[in-house]
């Protein structure tokens, strides 16, 4: 590390942060980017089943009728698992438009064949990333019984999620999907419609994390929930997990450059705290533990007001109930 503790500069991550000022001057689309597994069915399936799995535990909706995710990324992949696993409506919502969006048969029918097939959920080591980790990886039949899944997989309503899937923003019948990308607006999904609102690695990267929980608020319905799985990691713009929070504010606008998002920064306490002021119980959490990272005195004097329980927190998922 170079620097004091009012200057932490990393040498082996100077790069991304020149990108970032690189970026001030000269604009980089970022929508052809990879910024994720939604590609690939297995990662998706895994994903949605994993959320299934979490929300069944405790003791929340895990048969949503209407369904909601922040940034699916480079497609709705997660959507297609969960009107598959027996939803009705889905709406992704992400900060960019990524161009890869264009309807992909092979992960319509690869994500298909998954749940047709009762497969286990895919885990370490083909995805060691994918969180929250699970007691068990076998195909959760107490959440998908075989009653659901033959409704839910009936040859004409699957037909009806793939016309819509190939038309997105159509009905077909009961199934709709809708993607809306950049979302500014709340008012983007009705008004108290929704049963879950779920994220995979997206609550770590939204700008302002008050004004979006309080969006899924107000998209709920009565006792509607929320599945989300945030990564505190510095996401390789530091070596220590927890570097980004040794950046003063003003070395962090620059590694953010003209990218339409980065990190907010926002410690575990910070999120379970904001969901609570937008009338969210939360009902389940799981921790994932850092390591030693970077110590208090040398974190940014905004952050040296973290609980130990913050500094030792490098992910978490949570679920939360509306009131
Ligand atoms: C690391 S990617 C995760 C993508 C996907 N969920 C996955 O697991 O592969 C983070 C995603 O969050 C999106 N994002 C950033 N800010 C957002 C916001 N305010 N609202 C919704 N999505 C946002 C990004 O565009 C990106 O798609």
């Amino acid at each position: 590390m170079l620097g004091s503790r009012f200057l932490y500069l990393d040498r082996k991550r100077v790069r991304p942060i020149l990108g970032g000022i690189k970026s001030h001057i000269f604009a980089r689309p970022i929508d052809e980017e990879s910024v994720g597994g939604n590609v690939y069915p297995r990662y998706c399936y895994s994903v949605y089943l994993r959320h299934l799995v979490m929300l069944h535990q405790a003791g929340l909706g895990s048969n949503p009728e209407v369904v909601a995710e922040l940034g699916p990324g480079n497609s709705i992949g997660t959507g297609i698992a969960a009107l598959l696993a027996g939803a009705n409506e889905y709406y992704g919502l992400d900060a960019v438009a990524y161009r890869s969006m264009s309807p992909d048969s092979k992960l319509f029918d690869g994500i298909l064949d998954l749940l047709q097939s009762c497969a286990d959920i895919p885990s370490a080591p083909e995805f060691p990333e994918a969180k929250p980790p699970l007691a068990s990886y076998a195909f959760p039949r107490e959440v998908l019984s075989p009653e659901r899944l033959s409704k839910a997989l009936a040859p004409d309503r699957v037909e009806r999620i793939r016309r819509a899937y190939q038309r997105v923003g159509e009905r077909q019948g009961e199934i709709l999907f809708r993607y809306v990308a950049p979302w500014t607006d709340p008012s983007s999904v009705p008004l108290h419609t929704v049963d879950l609102v779920f994220s995979q690695a997206t609550m770590e990267h939204v700008e302002d994390v008050d004004a979006t929980y309080a969006a899924a608020a107000s998209w709920l319905k009565p006792g509607g929930c929320m599945s989300h799985q945030v990564d505190f990691r510095s996401h390789g713009l530091a070596s220590d997990w927890n570097g980004h929070w040794a950046y003063s504010d003003l070395v962090f606008w620059m590694a953010k450059g003209k990218r339409p998002y980065l990190l907010n920064r926002q410690a575990m306490s910070e999120h379970l705290a904001l969901a609570k002021r937008n009338g969210f119980e939360t009902v389940s959490t799981l921790l994932v533990a850092g390591g030693p990272g970077v110590s208090r005195e040398h974190l940014a004097s905004r952050f040296r007001h973290l609980t130990e329980e913050d500094l030792k927190t490098s992910g978490m998922y949570f679920a939360a109930r509306h009131a």
